[in-house]
């Protein structure tokens, strides 16, 4: 099989497919990329990726190449993996690069062939590419389209593709269905669920998937304005809220909100895909989704000035975290830098640690400074904001940092610092939606899992 368009997406989908037993080429018009790739190296952080490709690379089963006319001669099945940002100056999705590998392969597709769309794009396009494949391609209605949408996430990129919730695939044939089922047999055979629907359904379920959670992570948040107004702690109330079972505790974290190359652009290129289909109606609610998640950016923002006395103006301003999440050293949209970035912006001297993103921090925002590690960050810090749950803030010592800061006061925008530490060390700890008097725990019912989310205990 092949793999058009080697980032995040590809690169894990290659390693992954070459991992379940297929031969797999990797394809991308980026020459460096491919070198790179064809090294072994991964020019990203990901935790295993780079593991899994040095392997295959080596067990011969997987190799690169910038070539659309090899790819079509190689694949019996083509991958298209390539980005579809939003479009310059617009909500809408860029599809631009998922036009441009169909009319660089199709033209070379001479035998029956599957081409299986992964990228998330607006329902209604896999019908358009469908008729362009027939189109172009010499084999014409010969290749068959499916949709299968990708719901991997960054940081557990190569566990969630190898053991993905469900395989979902729009199909317009059960013979391109089944050749689908036989690429994932090995997956298939594991029990993870395959479910065949057609094209607008698979297109919509990961966008909708999305959409969800973008919406569960904004209500904890707008529930944290809540709390702020009343004196609730919102900590406690999200733990209480998850052991319902038809609740549950995933992605309802409250903090700084969620960024990424994923949920802020997709949610908005959906609001304006219904736009266009005439149920903005629908899908209005999602205007508000995204309006509180940039309240909760804007809320760390004003905690921290109020903390400061008004004004950033001459105060030197800590930043933990510049990735949008932990275990990624993708900044794309990061609710970390968007927090540095605006205090900056009012005068504050902002200082930046991130365990793998400072490197990409410093080419999108070369304005502020980093640091080398998070202490050094924290050097005569007037306050210190935890903006990404990294395991390593959470195990820092409040005692040792708290000798190099000039005031000791801490404002937990992910809340997954233990208060009662940091206050035994001198520290006054702020957190939002949760009241300043109180000492208790984030997770008082619940349990921490890796990613520093709060879960129920075990048998909930
Ligand atoms: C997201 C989806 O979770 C994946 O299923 C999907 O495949 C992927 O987008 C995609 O469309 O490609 P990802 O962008 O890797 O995955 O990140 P998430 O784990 O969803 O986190 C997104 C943001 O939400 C992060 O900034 C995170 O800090 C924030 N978040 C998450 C919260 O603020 N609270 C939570 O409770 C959970």
């Amino acid at each position: 099989m092949t793999v058009l368009g080697t980032g995040y997406l590809g690169a894990t989908h290659a390693a992954c497919m070459a991992e379940i037993g297929h031969e797999v080429l990797g394809v991308d018009g980026n020459p460096e990329k491919v070198l790179s790739l064809a090294a072994g190296k991964v020019p990203f952080y990901e935790p295993g990726l780079a593991a899994l490709i040095a392997r295959h690379v080596a067990s011969g089963r997987l190799s690169f190449t910038q070539s659309l006319p090899e790819a079509a001669e190689f694949g019996d099945a083509h991958f298209l993996c390539v980005g579809t940002p939003s479009r310059e100056g617009s909500d809408e999705a860029d599809l631009r690069y998922l036009h441009s590998v169909i009319d660089g392969i199709a033209p070379h597709l001479r035998r029956p062939t599957l081409v299986v769309g992964k990228s998330t794009v607006p329902v209604g396009t896999a019908a358009q590419l469908a008729g362009r494949l027939h189109e172009i391609a010499p084999a014409s209605v010969e290749v068959e389209l499916v949709w299968n949408p990708e719901f991997l996430r960054e940081g557990h990129a190569v566990e969630d593709t190898l053991n993905p919730d469900r395989i979902v695939v729009g199909a317009q044939s059960e013979a391109a269905e089944l050749s689908l089922r036989s690429v994932y047999a090995p997956l298939i055979e594991k029990g993870i669920p395959f479910l065949t629907t057609d094209f607008s359904t698979a297109e919509l379920v990961k966008v909708a998937a999305n959409a969800f959670l973008s919406t569960k992570i904004s209500f904890i948040n707008a529930m944290a304005e809540v709390c702020e107004a009343t004196g609730a702690d919102v900590w406690q109330l999200a733990a209480a809220l998850s052991y319902d079972s038809r609740i549950g505790a995933r992605f309802l974290s409250p903090g700084l909100g969620f960024g990424g190359g994923c949920l802020p652009k997709d949610l908005r290129a959906f609001v304006s895909r219904g736009k266009e289909l005439g149920v903005d109606r629908a899908l209005e609610f999602l205007r508000s989704v995204d309006e509180i998640n940039t309240r909760s950016r804007l809320r760390m923002v004003s905690l921290a000035r109020q903390q400061c006395g008004g004004s950033f103006s001459g105060k030197r301003v800590t930043v933990w975290g510049a990735a949008f999440k932990p275990d990624s050293d993708d900044v794309r949209d990061s609710p970390a830098l968007f927090v540095a970035e605006s205090i900056q912006s009012e005068g504050g001297k902002v200082v930046v640690y991130d365990p793998k993103a400072n490197d990409n921090a410093r080419k999108e925002h070369p304005n502020l400074q980093y640091a080398q590690d998070a202490i050094e960050a924290a050097e005569n810090a007037h306050v210190l904001l935890h903006a990404t749950e990294w395991k390593e803030f959470r195990e820092i010592d409040p005692n040792v940092v708290g000798e190099i800061v000039d005031v000791r006061r801490v404002i937990d925008g992910r809340g997954t610092l233990d208060p009662e530490s940091w206050r035994a060390a001198g520290w006054e700890y702020f957190a939002p939606g949760k009241p300043t008097s109180t000492g208790i725990r984030p997770c008082a019912v619940g349990v921490t899992n890796q990613e520093g989310h709060t879960e129920p205990p075990k048998g909930m």
